[in-house]
């Protein structure tokens, strides 16, 4: 595996409900190439984690979704794509000297603030991932957003500065392709340990809510299934997954 050239694969939308709807509807019809790379200047009707919508000003941010066939991944290891695709926001927007982190399992933070999120739609047979729909939002040039969104930012917001998508959507699929090449290189330990290394948190004492109770601890890392591992102040090693824990 030497390239997706993912920039060279991309499909331009004015508007879609959402990229990632539009690339399983692609994966139903067809057989996209691989690498494929779905982009709309607006979605009427993005989808965020947790059944959530996400919102983007038309022309403002990048939403794209990237259609790959993983097939040598097992389902317990579906995470590697979370975290390559973290990874890869995390090289790019540093290109820019934005030194992000990531709040597990799927969020991409500037200090205490959201800058990127994705979502994942993977299709498994046997155990194995057939197909994968990898859906990115990166606020770029938006400066307003609806008040009930929990601290956003862009790089606008942060830098100060507008920027040129197609500039901009060159360098991301740069990053992302070079993580996404290791993956399939199967480099599992490093990529694990990287995305380790730019946990939010990490190794810092905090609290926790499971269930109403709360909770003293701090983040270790993931384990292979991508759940979060946090040892608490008994030094007891507890076992999450998404949704089961919550910080902030
Ligand atoms: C989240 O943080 O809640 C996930 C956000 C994922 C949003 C992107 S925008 C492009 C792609 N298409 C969608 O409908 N959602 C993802």
């Amino acid at each position: 595996m030497n390239k997706f050239n993912l920039f060279t694969k991309l499909q331009f939308h004015d508007t879609l409900d959402s990229t990632n709807n539009y690339a399983l509807k692609l994966l139903k019809e067809s057989r996209p190439e691989e690498g494929t790379v779905i982009l709309a200047d607006y979605q009427t009707r993005g989808k965020g984690q947790k059944n959530n919508i996400w919102v983007s000003d038309k022309n403002k941010n990048i939403t794209i979704s990237i259609i790959l066939f993983p097939t040598f991944l097992r389902v317990e290891r579906q995470f590697y794509l979370s975290m390559a695709i973290s990874l890869g926001l995390i090289a790019f927007l540093n290109n820019y000297k934005l030194h992000a982190s990531i709040k597990w399992p799927n969020d991409i933070y500037i200090d205490r603030k959201k800058i990127a999120g994705m979502l994942i739609e993977n299709s498994v047979l046997n155990k194995n991932i057939i197909n994968s729909v990898l859906g990115i939002g990166l606020n770029l040039n938006q400066d307003v957003f609806p008040k009930d969104i929990p601290n956003p930012t862009s790089m606008k917001l942060e830098l100060s500065q507008t920027f040129e998508l197609n500039n901009v959507l060159r360098s991301l699929l740069n990053s992302v392709e070079e993580w996404l090449i290791k993956l399939y290189l199967k480099k599992f330990q490093n990529i694990k340990q990287s995305y380790e290394q730019f946990l939010l948190y990490r190794n810092e004492w905090m609290d926790f809510v499971q269930d109403n109770r709360r909770f003293s601890g701090k983040i270790s890392g993931v384990n292979e299934n991508g759940q979060l591992v946090i040892i608490d102040d008994k030094n007891a090693v507890r076992i999450f997954n998404f949704k089961e824990v919550e910080y902030c």
